[in-house]
């Protein structure tokens, strides 16, 4: 299948600094270039669909290294497990391995919602020779005939942020508990989830990797590496498969839940943490699908385009979510062995909704939606069907069939209870 755009590629336009990370401490002069490069970027985005690229994206269903096709279902494994380490070693990383012991303990629990539903705080703890890391997870259960299917999803400013409720805890990391409570109240819509039947169970991404250039050292990898090797430049342990792991820890305690349905957990994230979702069903084959809400680069958005946000952008200015060996494919992303289409392919045959907003062009959503048709390619080899149509739908049409959805919103950068209800919809005909 070729892209719908015939317009001759134009480079993006380069990134003018490349200043050195600093090992630890002295981060003002880093960040003052940083905000310079930021603010380079974002006025020189290309934001006219005629100059976006029409490069080739490389073939799904072929070796990436010989170039030889693949046409049977029994093919597809062995060919996956080589797009992901290629994902891994040029975009994201490893994710950590599994620590020796984890155990959680409920802190708190109560009805919310007229008793229609039980809010309960969880906290859990990681432990690998003799180090230990914790996360406090925010669930709400609603009181229905059990299992349950239930939504996992990282949330960034803190799980107090995602509810007015008083009782829950503030985060311990400061640079969250700043923000007040219920500040994101509008993107978790606990309410509207349990009354369809939803389990949510949700935690702060920092608690896995705060997300800053010095967050490394902060962050789960420490369970597996000494302090010395969780410094900026260390650049195989990522933020993003930081979350992926968090995502997957998450899971399992949602899984031991005896009301949920430990077939029937879908990982949901937003923006960074849509890439995020992405990569952690890429990962782990317990998910029931993923839903990724306005991830654009990095995410489900080609990155052949040249369109919103760049590869280049992500690796200069978020370096602490890709690897060291990001730059030079960032530099030309057409050397890339693969392309977002593949990391939505690595789900199959796994359901996944891809969704964008109109106001946020630089998260790309056409090329969002050019990624998910490509990716119909893994689903149709599987057996499964792709989109029912290859036309942009109109705004706010969701476009689905059992394995695959897409929509573009009106609005902006945001997770709505249009979003929500999409999500919803998406997930019933899927099951
Ligand atoms: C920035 C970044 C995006 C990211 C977004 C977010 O805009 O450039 O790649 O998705 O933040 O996570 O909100």
């Amino acid at each position: 299948m070729t892209t719908p755009f015939t317009n001759p590629f134009l480079p993006w336009p380069k990134v003018r600094h490349y200043e050195a990370i600093p090992a630890d401490g002295n981060l003002e002069e880093y960040q003052r270039n940083l905000a310079k490069d930021t603010a380079y970027i974002l006025t020189h985005a290309n934001y006219d669909e005629a100059k976006a690229g029409a490069l080739p994206l490389p073939p799904l269903l072929a070796d990436p290294d010989t170039g030889r096709a693949i046409h049977s279902p029994g093919e597809w494994p062995a060919l996956r497990q080589k797009h992901r380490e290629n994902l891994e070693r040029i975009l994201y990383g490893k994710l950590p391995p599994l620590p020796q012991a984890s155990h959680w303990e409920i802190l708190q629990e109560k009805e919310v919602f007229q008793g229609t539903c039980l809010m309960r705080i969880v906290r859990l703890t990681l432990e690998n020779q003799g180090r230990s890391h914790q996360a406090t997870l925010l669930c709400h259960i609603p009181r229905r005939p059990y299992p349950v299917p239930a939504i996992v999803a990282l949330n960034f400013q803190g799980n107090h942020a995602c509810t007015p409720d008083g009782d829950v805890p503030l985060s311990p990391w400061a640079q969250l508990s700043a923000h007040s409570r219920g500040a994101q109240a509008n993107r978790w819509d606990f309410r509207l989830l349990c009354d369809a039947g939803f389990a949510v169970v949700t935690c702060a991404y920092y608690d896995f990797y705060p997300d800053h250039v010095l967050g490394r050292a902060q962050s789960v990898f420490r369970l597996f590496h000494p302090q010395e090797e969780l410094t900026p430049r260390d650049r195989d342990y990522t933020a993003i498969s930081a979350w992926a792991y968090g995502y997957s820890r998450l899971r399992e305690v949602a899984a031991a839940f005896p009301e949920v349905d430990p077939a029937q957990i879908w990982a949901h994230g937003h923006s960074r943490l849509g890439k995020t979702a992405l990569w952690t069903i890429a990962h782990d084959d317990q998910w029931a699908g993923a839903v990724s809400n306005c991830s654009g680069c990095g995410g489900a958005a080609i990155s052949r385009r040249n369109y919103g946000e760049s590869l280049e952008c992500i690796d200069h200015v978020f370096s602490w979510w890709t690897t060291g060996n990001c730059r030079p494919y960032a530099e030309h992303p057409e050397t890339l062995p693969f392309d977002q289409h593949t990391l939505l392919a690595l789900a199959a045959p796994r359901p996944v909704l891809v969704t964008g907003a109109r106001e946020d062009q630089w998260a790309d959503p056409m090329g969002q939606f050019i990624a998910v048709l490509h990716a119909q390619e893994a689903y149709r080899l599987l057996g499964r069907s792709g989109l029912p149509s290859t036309e942009h739908p109109p705004l706010g049409e969701l476009l689905m069939s059992p394995s695959q959805g897409y929509y573009e919103r009106y609005g902006i950068h945001d997770v709505t209870d249009e979003d929500w209800r999409n999500t919803l919809r998406f997930i019933r005909q899927s099951r």
